[in-house]
């Protein structure tokens, strides 16, 4: 059975952004894939401080974008690139040696899908939020251990809410996502979760039996799988 770690909500960010900063020291040239969403927010925040106070540093780190979303032009408030950089990688002091966004603008989006999973194949560590419906990335209910890195035709429910949640001037069309095959063969996977409004999917995600509905609920496959969330998330965890 899997054991979340469980924390206070005010220490959970800082908590997480000192594993993230240990593991960045253990390993420098560290190769990481990194969500957007609001959960990963404070963590952000929390690892630009250590960096500058020079407690931690990107600079022979490579960073791999999650997912993005597509039909949505660049610099877009609601581009998961947009604000992965405004949140951390513009703010570091130094930044990391490579990034990887996923090339949305592409004329030929199957090339851009193509690239996104080779740069993700040597994966040393996948940081994921929890999607209200189980999904991770764009990872939705349907995706199965093996769905690849790809194109994703997003329910319009979907869509609709990215536009509300970020400001987005248009409404995306879909997304590509990294495949849960990249995001189960990395060396290591952290799933965030806080609040208690995701307490209900975290429970199905870690306790009832795996399958499609519930993408996140294969993670538990995952040999080096940390788990780490807040009292309020863990709340129907027995
Ligand atoms: P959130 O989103 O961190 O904004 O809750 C997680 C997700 O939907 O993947």
């Amino acid at each position: 059975m899997t054991t979340p770690r469980i924390l206070p909500a005010a220490a959970w960010a800082d908590t997480v952004a000192a594993d993230l900063a240990e593991r960045l020291r253990a390993n420098p040239a560290l190769r990481v894939c990194l969500p957007t969403g609001a959960t990963p927010v404070p963590v952000y925040e929390a690892l630009v401080g250590l960096a500058r106070r020079d407690e931690v540093s990107f600079a022979r780190a490579t960073v791999v974008l999650l997912d993005e979303w597509l039909g949505l032009p660049p610099g877009d408030p609601a581009r998961c690139d947009t604000r992965l950089r405004a949140q951390l990688l513009d703010r570091l002091p130094v930044p990391p040696a490579a990034v990887h966004l996923i090339d949305v603008d592409a004329a030929d989006l199957d090339v851009a899908v193509a690239r996104h999973a080779a740069v993700a194949a040597d994966l040393d560590l996948v940081v994921l939020g929890l999607g209200m419906n189980g999904h991770v990335g764009f990872n939705e209910p349907g995706s199965f251990a093996d769905s690849p890195t790809r194109i994703i035709r997003l329910a319009a429910s979907s869509r609709e809410a990215a536009m509300a949640r970020y400001g987005a001037a248009s409404v995306p069309t879909g997304g590509i996502t990294l495949g849960m095959d990249r995001i189960l063969a990395a060396r290591e996977v952290w799933l965030l979760v806080t609040g208690a409004r995701k307490a209900a999917i975290l429970r199905r995600a870690l306790r009832d039996p795996e399958g499609p509905d519930c993408p996140a609920s294969y993670l538990r496959r995952h040999p080096n799988l940390g788990v780490i969330v807040d009292l309020e998330a863990a709340a129907l965890l027995s």
